[in-house]
């Protein structure tokens, strides 16, 4: 009896990837409260038969199960490696001793086959791009494109389907549905994955996306989450994603101890509703890293409030700080408000990080101890100064 599910999501084209409900975090760095799914894909011409990646090593039983019910005949002819990241490209080496097939990747890619995974040589054809392969009635064509994760990757489109296997592009952290019209919140959690894994890649990000519209695409097979059968829908996003496009909206982060701090946030959020400024406001104790990724991705003004701390910024919006000039987002507008015990020092070091990740400063304000009423009137003037260079685009 056949336990696993490989359904055929276009003509010939069967999905055999396999969820992962209990991972609770990627790259030990972004939460993925869903858990996640590997994507493989396995396409069946009239003479040949191709896998589109592998799967996570840990899921071999019922990756190799679900790749032996759809190729019942014993035939693999071909692997196309679009990424060699181990969540994708985990069971190559199981796979190529299991088949006598062919590893067809990009001349990156079989660099990192042969370092990640020790495949020869002699098992590899390298594709550069528009490179075809006919399966017999099924044409696979391959489109290099390097840092839509790693400097290898490529996506794979399967001509006679209209069908883009775009890898990590396009991809989301979410297990609820196998096409995009079953699963939930389909565009916030590819917004998150965009953001964590795409938005400091955005130029190649951007190459990628001129080669997609290149394409007559009706449906896009990502590596991780829904497949699209709506692709016009995530590829607008993209669009607007990869072009750095920002809206009238101001993420605000910050640490308070005594709430001296958080008052502040009270005071200097306040004018920016009063200006339909769409504010964010997020406590770094209690908030993942990928969530602030995705909050920044359309974001046009970041505004940073931390007491001081040992003369310094307090250790989670330093933290905070590093994965924003890591994660490249499209802010461009800043403001740094805090409170101080004895010492200044907040404002200091948040001008430096700003400086580093190409923000412009707009306005600072520092406060000893409680906001005086003084403070609070400087607070909400620095705030409209804001709210008004937001306006202005
Ligand atoms: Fe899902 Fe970059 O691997």
């Amino acid at each position: 009896m056949n336990i696993f599910s490989t359904p055929e999501i276009s003509d010939s084209v069967f999905h055999v990837g396999c969820i992962d409900w209990k991972r609770r975090v990627f790259d030990a760095l972004a939460p993925t409260p869903l858990g996640t799914t590997y994507n493989g894909y396995v396409v069946k011409g009239k003479s040949k038969t191709a896998l589109i990646d592998t799967n996570h090593p840990d899921f071999e039983t019922e990756y190799t199960g679900k790749v032996a019910s759809v190729c019942s005949d014993g035939k693999v002819d071909f692997i196309i490696m679009n990424h060699a990241e181990p969540d994708h490209a985990g069971l190559i080496a199981k796979m190529l001793d299991t088949y006598p097939a062919t590893l067809l990747t990009t001349k990156k890619g079989a660099e990192l086959a042969g370092a990640y995974f020790g495949i020869g040589e002699d098992r590899i054809k390298v594709v550069n791009n528009n490179d075809t392969l006919d399966l017999g009635g099924k044409t696979l064509r391959f489109i290099p494109q390097p840092f839509i994760h790693w400097p290898e990757t490529m996506m794979t489109y399967l001509e006679e389907n209209k069908l883009l296997f775009s890898c990590d592009f396009f991809a989301a952290h979410n297990t609820t549905g196998l096409f995009d019209d079953q699963a939930e919140d389909v565009i916030t959690w590819a917004k998150k994955y965009y953001a964590e894994i795409m938005m400091p890649l955005a130029k190649p990000a951007r190459q990628a996306m001129d080669k997609v519209a290149e394409l007559d695409i009706a449906m896009i097979a990502p590596s991780h989450g829904p497949v699209y059968k709506d692709p016009a829908t995530i590829i607008r996003h993209y669009q607007d994603w990869t072009q750095g496009k920002t809206k009238n909206k101001a993420v605000v982060l910050y640490v308070s101890m005594y709430r001296m701090t958080e008052r502040m946030v009270h005071m200097f959020v306040e004018p920016l509703h009063e200006q339909g400024i769409d504010v964010r406001v997020l406590d770094l104790s209690q908030t993942d890293m990928g969530e602030l990724a995705g909050h920044l991705v359309d974001a046009r003004a970041l505004v940073i409030a931390s007491p001081t701390v040992l003369g310094n910024l307090h250790p989670l919006v330093a933290q905070a700080a590093t994965v924003i000039t890591m994660e490249k987002p499209p802010v461009t507008l800043g403001a740094i408000i805090g409170s101080y015990g004895w010492g200044k020092g907040a404002v200091r070091k948040g001008l430096e990080f700003f400086e580093e990740a190409g923000i412009e400063p707009v306005t600072t304000v520092e406060v000893q101890g409680r906001p005086t009423d003084d403070d609070t009137q400087r607070i909400q003037a620095s705030a409209r100064e804001l709210a008004d260079k937001i306006l202005a685009g």
